[in-house]
C-alpha cells in the first residue's frame, strides 16, 4: 500500500496531536506560528477531491462565507488552504467538550441546562441564517462548550449558502447530515433544505441531550423513515418529569412539514425563554396538521452514513417525473380520441 503521511504543517499552522476524526476528514490541534494561538485544523480528504473536480471550489467559497461570520456562539474560521495535495480549514481551538462529550459522560444534560444551549446555537443559526448561510449538519458533535461555558457551533465552514442552492451550484455535497439528525425533506431532496432543516436538527439534539439518546434508531433506512414518517416518541419516555411546555416546544421544532415548525429563529429563542421562565409557550399543545409528509419512502440506495462523505439526493426528481408521465398519458389520450374522430368522420 502506497499510503501517504499527512503533512505536519498547514500554512502558517504546526500539528501537534489528533484531535478526532468526522465525516469530513480528521482534525488536529495545531499551533499558528505568527498569530501564537492554538488551533483547530480540519484536514479534508483527498478522495472528495477525486471524486468531483469541482469539489476544492466549493471548498473554498465556503471556507470565504464562513471566514466572514464573527458571532459569539460561532467557532471562527481563520485560514484555509491545501498543503501537499490536502485541503484544509484552520478553526479557532474551542477548549472544551462536544455536547456529545457531555451526554456520554454525563448520560443526559438537565432540560434547563440543555434549552440554555439551543438557545445560543440558535442565536448563531440565526445570525448566520440572515446571511444566506445554513448549516446542514447540526448533532452534538458540531456544538462545543468553551471554556467559559460558551455554546459553539463548528463546521459552519461546511454550511452552504441557501441563495447559491437554489441556482444548483452546490448540487453535489449538498447535505452533509448524520440521519440520527436529519430533517425529513433532506431526506427527501437535498435541495429543498432552508433554515427550517437546522431547527429541526437542532430539536433532535435536544431531544438526545435531555433523554441521553436520539428518538430514532435502527439501519440507516430505519432511521431516515422514522424521521420522514414516524411521530416524535415523547421525551416524557425517557425523563418523566419533564414539563408539558418543552415536549410542545421540541414537537414544533420537529415538525415534519417545514411549514409547522418555528417560522423564524426570534419565535424560536422567545419560546425557548418562555419555556425557561415557566410562562405559556406559543407551541402550546402543538399537534401537526399532517404527519406524512412524503409520499414515497427514502431509496434503499439512500446513503446518510457517518462514513460516508455525503448524502445522496434521494429521488429528488420522482414528483416531477410523475407529473410528465401523467401528462404524456393524456396527451397519448387526446391523440387516440382524435384520431378515432378522424376516423368515424371519414368512414
Ligand atoms: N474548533 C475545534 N476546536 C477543538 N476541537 C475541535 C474543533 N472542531 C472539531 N474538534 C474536535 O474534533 C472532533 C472531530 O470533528 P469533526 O468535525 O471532524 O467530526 P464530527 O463533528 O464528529 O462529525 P461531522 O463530520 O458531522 O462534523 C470533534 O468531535 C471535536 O472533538
Ligand atoms: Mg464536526
Amino acid at each position: 500500500m502506497n499510503e501517504e503521511r499527512p503533512p505536519s504543517t498547514y500554512g502558517k499552522c504546526v500539528v501537534e496531536r489528533k484531535l478526532g476524526e468526522g465525516g469530513m476528514g480528521a482534525v488536529y490541534y495545531g499551533h499558528h506560528e505568527s498569530l501564537d494561538v492554538p488551533v483547530a485544523i480540519k484536514v479534508l480528504p483527498r478522495y472528495l477531491d477525486i471524486k468531483d473536480p469541482e469539489y476544492a471550489h466549493r471548498f473554498f467559497r465556503e471556507a470565504r462565507l464562513a471566514a466572514r461570520l464573527s458571532h459569539p456562539n460561532i467557532v471562527r474560521v481563520l485560514d484555509s488552504g491545501t498543503e501537499g495535495n490536502h485541503h484544509y480549514l484552520v478553526m479557532e481551538y474551542i477548549d472544551g467538550p462536544t455536547c456529545r462529550d457531555k451526554v456520554e459522560k454525563e448520560g443526559r444534560l438537565d432540560w434547563r441546562e440543555a434549552v440554555d444551549v439551543v438557545k445560543q446555537v440558535a442565536s448563531g443559526l440565526g445570525y448566520a441564517a440572515d446571511k444566506g448561510i445554513i448549516h446542514r449538519d447540526i448533532t452534538p458533535d458540531n456544538i462545543m462548550i468553551d471554556s467559559e461555558g460558551r455554546a459553539r457551533i463548528t463546521d459552519l465552514g461546511l454550511a452552504k449558502e441557501a441563495a447559491a442552492d437554489r441556482t444548483g451550484v452546490t448540487r453535489t455535497g449538498a447535505s452533509l447530515g448524520t440521519p440520527y439528525y436529519m430533517s425529513p425533506e433532506q431526506i427527501n431532496s437535498a435541495r429543498d433544505v432552508d433554515f427550517r432543516a437546522d431547527i429541526y436538527s437542532l430539536g433532535i439534539t435536544l431531544y438526545h441531550l435531555v433523554c441521553g439518546v436520539v428518538p430514532y434508531t435502527g439501519s440507516t433506512f430505519e432511521v431516515m423513515t422514522k424521521h420522514v414518517r414516524e411521530p416524535l416518541p415523547s421525551p416524557k419516555k425517557h425523563v418523566e418529569d419533564l414539563p408539558d411546555a418543552f415536549c410542545d416546544v421540541i414537537r414544533m421544532m420537529t415538525a415534519k412539514e417545514p411549514e409547522q415548525r418555528y417560522e423564524s429563529y426570534e419565535a424560536l429563542t422567545e419560546d425557548l425563554d418562555k419555556l425557561l421562565k415557566g410562562e405559556e409557550v406559543s407551541a402550546a399543545g402543538f399537534t401537526e396538521e399532517s404527519m406524512v409528509i412524503a409520499h414515497e419512502e427514502p431509496s434503499k440506495g439512500g446513503t446518510a452514513d457517518r462514513s460516508q462523505e455525503e448524502t445522496q439526493v434521494i429521488n429528488p426528481q420522482a414528483p416531477a417525473n410523475k407529473t410528465v408521465i401523467y401528462a404524456a398519458i393524456a396527451v397519448v389520450v387526446v391523440v387516440i380520441i382524435a384520431a378515432v374522430t378522424v376516423v368515424l368522420m371519414v368512414a
